[in-house]
């Protein structure tokens, strides 16, 4: 078996699931450099929550982030997750959005992209893997795994199977909630490695406490590349450690040859960040345990604080249990999604109304009714006719893939915006999240100015870099 390969996920998915993705760039620029020495294969920096965060509570450019850690990392490959036809944002884009977005990504420097949907319907991440190998990226198709009556080894095969024929360069099996466990997953990663040939990659999270063991087992089967944090923000409801796993596999055939020192030096740096946002009450003691519910209520952690903000709402706390036996039962109504966004808060909200009105489907959220629709895309299995009769009446359920009817959007958004834009880049930024966006410019606009006062006054420290 060959050598082991690591993706780094400090810069994104280890904050993003400790502080709430709250890391500023000014925090990342000191260590870029010995981060890019220890001989990652790929650092995982943007995607997921990292471009709304930035935008919503750091005032920074997402995309002046991705070309600053560009420049800095030479050797290592930059990475992102994309949520497919979703793109960064909660709802389904045009293709003529899909395909600047990528194309800018890539252009600004990301390497590999990763593209992901929430109900694994392929034809949401078709556009996605096309224009990413057009413009020269590395193209990952993602499996967001669960587990579900409808759900086994061979269906994850089949859609690694189908990733591969789409032209997917490599394909990650995203267990999002931390749900796979050591032995099974050696089976898994036995079986798929024996029918796809392009490499396989595996993310989890340490929230049930199976996370490290599960990669062993992984690794035993031959998977070629697990997502790691370096401990500061590793464990918990983030990826296993980086350490101990390098020094797991140190002088193994399937060593991954990363430098231990600049490991030690690396996370030495990123431990007095932790402590800050620690102390500044951003990391939920809560998230940091081992919590083996997970397994049993099948529910990933992010959605159980949201079912419990709902329910302290509606002073119904006492119906959590009721509530949490709900959830199965309104998933295998909705074709069992896969819990991750935006799906988690459908069927999470939908249970929640179904156990305080006391009546199942009484009231139905316009996303249920979306759904339903088929407005995210084909469901894992097909939506019983009673319950499509009881959630959308008479109205039609559609067959094609959601994006065929949006019409391009691009334009209208440039033109909305035209006051603003410096950058084309902009214009992406006010498709995906317009409210943020324009918060954003103009808090841009007001610093230029503060900046080209204090220039006239012979002063330039002030400008920010
Ligand atoms: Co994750």
């Amino acid at each position: 078996m060959t050598k082991l390969k690591i993706t780094e996920t400090v810069l994104r998915d280890g904050h993003q699931s400790l502080i709430a993705t709250r890391m500023k760039t000014e925090e990342m620029l000191p260590i870029l450099e010995t981060l890019d020495e220890i001989g990652y294969s790929a650092l995982e920096m943007w995607g997921g929550a990292t471009y709304d965060s930035c935008l919503r509570f750091l005032n920074e450019d997402p995309w002046e982030r991705l070309r600053v850690i560009r420049k800095r990392m030479k050797k290592t490959k930059l990475q992102m997750l994309l949520r497919g036809q979703n793109l960064l944002g909660y709802k389904h884009y045009a293709d003529d959005v899909v395909d600047e977005f990528v194309k800018k990504a890539i252009g600004n420097g990301i390497d590999i992209i990763r593209i992901f949907d929430a109900l694994n319907d392929t034809r949401n991440l078709a556009r996605a893997i096309e224009v990413t190998k057009r413009e020269g990226g590395h193209a990952q198709g993602a499996i967001s795994f669960t587990r579900s009556p409808a759900h086994t080894n061979e269906t994850f095969i089949n859609l690694a199977k189908e990733l591969e024929q789409m032209g997917a360069d490599s394909v990650c099996i995203k267990d999002m909630s931390g749900l796979m466990d050591p032995y099974n997953t050696y089976t898994l990663i036995s079986e798929m490695k024996k029918t796809v040939s392009i490499p396989i990659e595996l993310h989890t999270h340490a929230t049930s406490g199976l996370g490290a063991m599960t990669y062993l087992k992984a690794i035993e089967a031959g998977v070629d590349i697990v997502d790691t944090a370096l401990s500061p923000f590793g464990e918990g409801t983030s990826q296993p450690s980086t350490e101990p796993l390098a020094a797991v596999l140190r002088g193994t055939e399937r060593d991954p040859g990363l430098n231990q020192e600049l490991l030690n030096v690396a996370a030495a740096y990123f431990k007095p960040i932790r402590e800050k946002y620690q102390a500044e009450g951003l990391m939920d003691p809560k998230l940091l345990g081992v919590d083996i519910n997970t397994l049993t209520y099948q529910v990933p952690g992010g959605m159980l604080s949201n079912l419990v903000s709902q329910l302290k709402q509606q002073n119904a706390m006492d119906k959590f249990e009721e509530v949490l036996k709900e959830v199965p039962r309104v998933r295998e109504d909705l074709g069992y999604p896969p819990l991750v966004t935006p799906t988690s808060q459908i069927v999470g909200t939908q249970a929640v109304l179904n156990v305080v009105t006391g009546q199942r489907y009484k009231m139905i959220p316009n996303e249920v009714k979306q759904l339903v629709k088929g407005m995210y895309g084909k469901t894992t299995v097909p939506i019983k006719e009673e319950i499509v009769k009881k959630i959308i009446g008479d109205d039609e359920q559609i067959t094609c893939r959601p994006a065929d009817l949006i019409a391009p959007e691009l334009e209208a958004n440039r033109k909305a915006i035209s006051q603003y834009i410096e950058q084309d880049e902009d214009v992406l930024t006010y498709a995906l999240f317009p409210q943020q966006a324009e918060k954003f410019f103009q808090y841009r606009n007001a610093q230029r100015l503060r900046i080209d006062a204090a220039l006239v006054d012979g002063e330039n420290k002030v400008y920010p870099v």
